[in-house]
């Protein structure tokens, strides 16, 4: 579960806890992370695992992933939520915060979705939940790139959809 210390990705890992599922929490700010690991393995009688990692770094999946194997933890349902939007006219905006868009809400989900995906394929179960936006839908004028990440995360998913049709494997887009 990526993005899991504040925002949607709470209430997300929230959900899967309420249903009995183990969680591993993922994001930079490790404080918030062990606050909200601690609630919800209190609250539901789960283990919830906070794992501190910057998914807009390059090999930022890929590290993390290393760190959740370390733990002899795996992944049976991935959830792709760390994203974020930056507004403006792409004139004159600045390229590192418009590229680390492209980053955290596509680059980083496809690194974690190529890890885990094999695996879901092969054992002919498990899920990947990505987390896009309505801005899926549409051109976004002044949030180019914010939207068109989006799109990106949408279409992608519809594909993996396809791909595993008939595997047991799910694949849903928020
Ligand atoms: N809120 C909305 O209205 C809305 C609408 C449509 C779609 N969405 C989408 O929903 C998702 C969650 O949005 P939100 O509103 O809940 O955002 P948020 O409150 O800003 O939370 C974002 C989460 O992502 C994490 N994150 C940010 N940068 C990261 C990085 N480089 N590496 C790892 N984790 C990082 C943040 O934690 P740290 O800062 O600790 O890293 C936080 O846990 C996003 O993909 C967003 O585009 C949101």
């Amino acid at each position: 579960m990526t993005g899991a210390s504040a925002g949607i990705g709470v209430d997300i890992a929230e959900c899967f806890a309420q249903d009995g599922y183990n969680v591993i929490l993922a994001a930079r700010t490790e404080s918030a992370l062990r606050d909200v690991a601690d609630r919800l393995a209190k609250a539901y009688g789960i283990t919830a695992t906070p794992i501190p990692a910057d998914l807009g770094a390059i090999g930022g999946g890929q590290k993390l992933a290393d760190a959740i194997a370390q733990k002899g933890l795996t992944v049976d349902v991935l959830v792709n939520n760390a994203g974020y939007g930056r507004a403006g006219a792409f004139n004159g905006s600045d390229a590192a915060t418009q590229l680390g868009m492209i980053d955290l809400n596509d680059r980083a989900l496809v690194e974690l979705t190529h890890i885990y995906w094999p695996r879901m394929i092969a054992n002919r179960r498990g899920g990947v939940l990505n987390v896009a936006s309505t801005a899926a839908f549409q051109p976004g004028p002044l949030m180019a790139i914010y939207y068109a990440s989006k799109a990106f995360v949408l279409s992608f998913s519809e594909a993996l959809w396809e791909e595993a049709r008939g595997t047991g494997v799910k694949v849903s887009c928020l």
